[in-house]
């Protein structure tokens, strides 16, 4: 084979490799996909992004946001926000608390239930969940009541009467062991410690990318996990040349 065939077959076998690639990534901040979010007590890296880690370097539905000015992390889980209290990168757990609780649970007027995504969360056997109403109205009496920091009276589901006499409804998550003739008044406090949650993301494939020089990913739908080694094979390329 001459010199000049050679070359074209190293340009085929190049493209070749590039389309090969189960995501092609041209985004400059690939390169930033070692470095990790800081935010408060919380660090992370793969599989989560923001910040200072671009997009391609975690899950689409895993970007952290940081509040420089309180140092409180945040987390967009389907359409709800959530507070980020700790993350055990070991365990793969995340404690996490709805922002819209933090105020007062009987603020929240339009409720939306604490939902996470089973691809992506798996919710601890220590949980359950529960039915709770507030903005009840003042002239009856509820069994396992509490009062609304902000007024009010909110009750834990004892009675189909409570539907029509209050006017929220919620389903909320709590601890297990929770028993609501005992806690219920306390039930605001309870909600504001969040809940534990463990991550489903098989890390197994990231260390190995990782090994080879790769960068971890997701590719744009979020189906499937990406190692991109674009980066690694543009230098061999070039030190070819
Ligand atoms: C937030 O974190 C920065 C950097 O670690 C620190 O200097 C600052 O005092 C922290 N602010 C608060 C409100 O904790
Ligand atoms: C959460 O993220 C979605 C898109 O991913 C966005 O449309 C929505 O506004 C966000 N919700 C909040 C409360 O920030
Ligand atoms: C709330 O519960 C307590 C104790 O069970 C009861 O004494 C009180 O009357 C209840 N309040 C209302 C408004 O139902």
């Amino acid at each position: 084979m001459d010199s000049s065939a050679l070359g074209f077959s190293f340009v085929i076998l190049v493209i070749i490799l590039f389309h090969n690639l189960p995501c092609t990534l041209s985004n400059p901040a690939l390169l930033s996909c070692d470095s990790v979010f800081e935010c408060g007590n919380v660090k992370a890296k793969f599989p989560f992004w923001g910040e200072n880690r671009g997009e391609p370097c975690g899950h689409p539905s895993l970007k952290l946001t940081c509040d420089r000015v309180s140092n409180k992390t945040s987390l967009n889980i389907s359409n709800i926000l959530f507070n980020v209290l700790h993350m055990d990168n070991t365990l793969k757990t995340l404690k996490l608390v709805r922002q819209d609780y933090s105020l007062s649970f009987c603020s929240v007027k339009s409720f939306t239930e604490t939902k996470f995504p089973t691809k992506l969360f798996e919710q601890s056997l220590d949980y359950k969940n529960l039915i709770v109403f507030s903005d009840c109205d003042p002239h009856f009496h509820y069994l396992e009541n509490f009062t609304c920091s902000e007024g009010g009276i909110g009750s834990v589901y004892h009675s189909g009467n409570y539907y029509r006499l209050c006017r929220t409804i919620s389903k909320v998550v709590v601890p297990a062991g929770f028993v609501p003739e005992k806690e219920a008044w306390n039930i605001e406090n309870v909600l504001k410690k969040g809940i534990e949650v463990k991550l489903k993301i098989n890390e197994r494939p990231c260390q190995k990318c990782l090994k080879t020089g790769g960068f971890c990913s997701f590719d744009k739908s979020a189906t499937q996990f990406c190692c991109n080694t674009v980066l690694l094979q543009g230098r061999l390329f070039f030190l070819s040349k």
